[in-house]
């Protein structure tokens, strides 16, 4: 069985351990151990999900023989170095989103798991939701006609939190929030975008406080995106086409859609409610691959996250958004 470890005991490695907690009580896979750089952190989110250990250092962890998978979860503009740590010592990798701080680090990290022969992918939840798979069922069986628009914002007022203000840490809007946006346009019109425009506004700190974006594709279709760190609408999208829309009311913790057909036709609730909380889905997604010898998830594909990530770049330098980390990528 895949023995799960996570690394930084922060908000979201809570909300993920209780996933694999959940995945672990089914026999899915084993709870190994958690690192914080505060050991007294590390130990008690591992005693409460019943992790078997805890490490008081990254490293540590990184050299552990008893993992298999490691879970990164740190600020955005550490995921390169410490995914490199763990691949460099044989781990395999799931990597919270934004992938990277920047395109170069993916293809860097990306890289050394192919020369490792290791799975690294990133976990971008939205695209293992079963609500997505069941919205792509949709869009297939042709229940909105031709799809022409997708309509996506994500706007959470966390302007104040440290690794959304700052560029040292990969802040802004567009790598927090924006992601999500991105990666529902790019799951369901795929990620072969012809080009990208927009415009935001900055933080003080020179980061993105909010952005309207859009994408588009060569046959014509577009996206229409937006976030925001400072206002305060939540989550939702829609895809349009020529015959109807499909509706989500909730674009990250989504389990459910409503498709309406154009003109009055009776609407259609599809409701695709979580085991857990959410995040089993990207694990158990993991977990597998691992166990196949697979490289990545065919829900979260490499050429996925490259995409987001070149798209992410290319919007940044349209608005003079630097991190630190970009003048050596
Ligand atoms: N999938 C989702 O739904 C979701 C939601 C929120 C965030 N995220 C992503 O998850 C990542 C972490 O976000 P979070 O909300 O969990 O942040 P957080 O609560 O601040 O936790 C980040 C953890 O990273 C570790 N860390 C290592 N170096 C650090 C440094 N220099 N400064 C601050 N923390 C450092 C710390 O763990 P230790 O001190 O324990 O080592 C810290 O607790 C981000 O990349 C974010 O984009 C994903």
């Amino acid at each position: 069985m895949i023995r799960f470890s996570v690394l930084g005991a922060g908000h979201i490695a809570g909300k993920t351990a209780a996933a694999a907690a959940y995945l672990a009580g089914r026999g899915e896979l084993a709870l190994r151990a958690v690192a914080s750089r505060d050991p007294a952190r590390g130990a008690a989110l591992a005693g409460r999900f019943g992790f078997e250990t805890s490490f008081g250092s990254y490293r540590e962890l990184a050299e552990d023989p008893a993992t298999d998978l490691v879970y990164v979860a740190t600020p955005n503009t550490f995921h390169a170095a410490h995914a490199k740590l763990c691949l460099e010592h044989g781990k395999h990798v799931l990597c919270e989103k934004p992938f990277t701080a920047n395109a170069a680090e993916a293809e860097e990290v990306l890289a050394l798991a192919r020369e490792r022969g290791l799975f690294c992918g990133e976990a971008m939840w939205l695209r293992f939701l079963p609500a997505s798979r069941a919205i792509g069922e949709a869009l297939r069986a042709g229940r909105i006609g031709k799809p022409r628009m997708v309509e996506a914002v994500f706007e959470v007022p966390v302007a104040d939190k440290a690794r959304i203000r700052e560029p040292a840490l990969g802040g802004g809007a567009l790598l927090d929030l924006g992601v999500y946006p991105l990666a529902f346009a790019l799951l369901h019109f795929g990620t072969d975008y012809a080009d990208v425009a927009g415009r935001a506004t900055l933080l003080p700190t020179g980061v993105d406080d909010q952005a309207a974006f859009s994408l588009g594709w060569a046959d014509g279709r577009i996206a229409a995106l937006a976030c925001s760190a400072t206002a305060a609408g939540g989550a939702g999208g829609r895809i349009v086409g020529t015959e109807g829309s499909i509706e989500v009311p909730m674009l990250v913790r989504c389990e459910g859609f409503r498709v309406a057909p154009f003109g009055g036709g009776a609407a259609e609730d599809v409701a695709r409610p979580f085991e857990c909380n959410g995040y089993e889905y990207e694990l158990r997604a993991a977990a597998r691959a691992v166990e196949a010898g697979r490289p990545e998830c065919p829900e979260a594909p490499h050429e996925a996250t490259l995409a987001a990530m070149r798209a992410m770049d290319a919007l940044r330098a349209l608005w003079g958004v630097r991190f630190p980390c970009d003048a050596a990528g």
